[in-house]
């Protein structure tokens, strides 16, 4: 008998175009899973919606997502791609979910503190936002219920499959710590053996966190450093060499400022092995000229999203095709989600009288 495949969840916000550090963190990852894994792959626009985004702005961006899992390599016959506003009982099972959750963990959690202080336009990374939260009455500094409630969301996209895998970037992990939280709490309160604990997937490796080109940590829209896979060439190749970097080593093997090892971090990534080593070696030395080495992450990078570019013209226009796809991944998934919902309403006691 041929032996179940473990099923892969994980989705992406429809915020703008994908950037590297998706496509590195996540999307990559999600192609090479494809054929040996029960893969189902959504857009996360109802995650998008935490962050109030014009309506016509959001409807584009998960035109503009899908078009992208697609170019990246996700075949639609291989893999159930859909909306996460087209299954409906993401939506259901999201309000159950949050019978079981508490408002204290949710605060608590990283990307929830950061999202608040910058609805709030606090700056600094201060720890005590509670009472600014609760003290805050105007209406565009106001920090919205469905931010705070954004991993129990979460949570369900994941839960609601049974996934085994959730394949996502280092920033995603707390979000995946307290999908397993939810989902033991969930089997003690009721007495049963239901959800099981999904982990992070990288083949082996610990998941990662792909560095901007502005010497800051992370690469991420808010931050305004991105190198998208829509970028045309030139575009690419200007961002790869404003990248800052420092004055050059002065003596051998000195260690390595921030924005450099971002380069080198990108580099990795994307440049064969050897490349990495010429350079680490020419930094050790104090040969490295960074010109040199932006030259060639560029060309390096350029190998990876030219084909990706160029399906993403191919296909982004075919409205028709696009549709198609995403209808026949919700009738799919909607399939999925329904028996999962059928259970936990039976569990929780939710039955016809
Ligand atoms: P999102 O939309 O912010 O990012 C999508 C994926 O890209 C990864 N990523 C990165 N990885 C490495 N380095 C970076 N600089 C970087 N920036 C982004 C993220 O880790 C993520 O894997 N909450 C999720 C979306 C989501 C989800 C889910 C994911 C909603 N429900 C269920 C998995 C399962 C998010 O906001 O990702």
């Amino acid at each position: 008998m041929e032996e179940k495949k473990k099923i892969v969840v994980s989705g992406i916000r429809s915020t703008g175009n994908l950037h590297l550090g998706n496509y590195f963190g996540a999307l990559r990852n999600f192609v090479r899973m494809q054929d040996d894994y029960d893969t189902r792959y959504f857009i996360a626009d109802l995650h998008a919606l935490t962050t109030n985004p014009d309506p016509k702005a959001l409807h584009e961006s998960v035109k503009a997502v899908l078009a992208e899992y697609i170019a990246a390599g996700l075949d639609p016959e291989k893999n159930t791609i859909y909306v996460q506003s087209d299954v409906p009982e993401i939506s259901e099972m999201y309000l159950l979910l949050n019978m079981h959750v508490g408002i204290g963990e949710l605060m608590r959690t990283a990307s929830f503190k950061d999202k608040a202080r910058k609805a709030l336009g606090l700056s600094g990374d201060g720890e005590e936002i509670e009472k600014d939260i609760i003290g805050n009455s105007s209406n565009n500094g106001r920090v919205n219920a469905g931010l705070l409630t954004y991993p129990t969301l979460m949570a369900v996209d994941i839960l609601i499959h049974k996934a085994d895998f959730v394949p996502v970037g280092k920033d995603q992990e707390q979000h995946l710590e307290l999908t397993r939280r939810f989902a033991r709490r969930f089997n003690s309160f009721y007495g049963v053996d239901y959800f099981g604990e999904p982990v992070n997937f990288n083949f082996g490796s610990a998941a990662i966190k792909v560095p901007g080109l502005d010497g800051s940590g992370k690469m991420g829209k808010s931050e305004g450093n991105c190198l998208y896979l829509a970028d045309d060439e030139k575009t690419l190749r200007k961002k790869v060499m404003r990248a800052v970097t420092d004055e050059g080593p002065k003596e051998p093997n000195q260690p390595v400022s921030q924005p450099v090892e971002n380069l080198f971090t990108l580099m990795e990534l994307a440049s064969k092995p050897e490349v990495v080593a010429h350079y680490r070696d020419a930094y050790a030395d104090c040969s490295i000229r960074y010109g040199d080495m932006k030259k060639q992450l560029a060309a390096d990078l350029e190998t990876i999203v030219a084909p990706i570019r160029q399906r993403i013209l191919d296909i982004r226009d075919n409205d028709e095709y696009l549709s198609k796809v995403v209808a026949q991944g919700a009738e799919r998934a909607r399939a999925y989600a329904a028996d999962t919902l059928r259970d936990v309403r039976e569990i929780m006691g939710i039955r016809k009288i």
